[in-house]
């Protein structure tokens, strides 16, 4: 794979932290005191997306690149702290989904494996919204 195509797929995978992000730390102070436990889970959670932004931004450079910081239309869920929950459940799959795509498209050992760790937290993310969802 050119080196451009895999910068093209690691700006897809920074548009998805970033939109992580954003939505986070969002629902976070929107849900505050009402969702205590939901809101102090999305904020710690939004500064591992904030860790995998950097990493790929990193990657991204490393390979002669420019980090795009674009993201998609924000939807942050309905309105009740249930739906944020929701809302970022779907996110976190769609992310893992897209990791997984990713990293069986690209041969660099480096990108793989940093594409690899950031899956695993993915998917320990997914556990963490979906245990939260089913104690609220
Ligand atoms: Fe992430
Ligand atoms: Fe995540």
């Amino acid at each position: 794979m050119e080196k451009e195509k895999v910068v093209e797929l690691l700006n897809q995978d920074l548009s998805g932290e970033i939109e992580a992000i954003l939505v986070y730390m969002r629902n976070a102070v929107v849900a505050g005191d009402a969702a205590c436990r939901a809101a102090r889970g999305l904020e710690e959670i939004a500064l591992d997306e904030m860790r995998h932004a950097e990493w790929l931004s990193e990657l991204i450079v490393e390979l002669g690149g420019k980090p795009s910081m674009s993201h998609r239309e924000l939807d942050f869920g309905g309105k009740e702290p249930r739906d944020f929950v929701r809302r970022v459940v779907e996110l976190e799959k769609e992310a893992i989904a897209m990791y997984r795509e990713h990293i069986s498209a690209i041969d660099l050992p480096e990108v793989k494996a940093k594409l690899e760790h950031i899956l695993r937290e993915e998917e320990w993310h997914l556990e963490e919204f979906e245990e939260m969802l089913e104690d609220m």
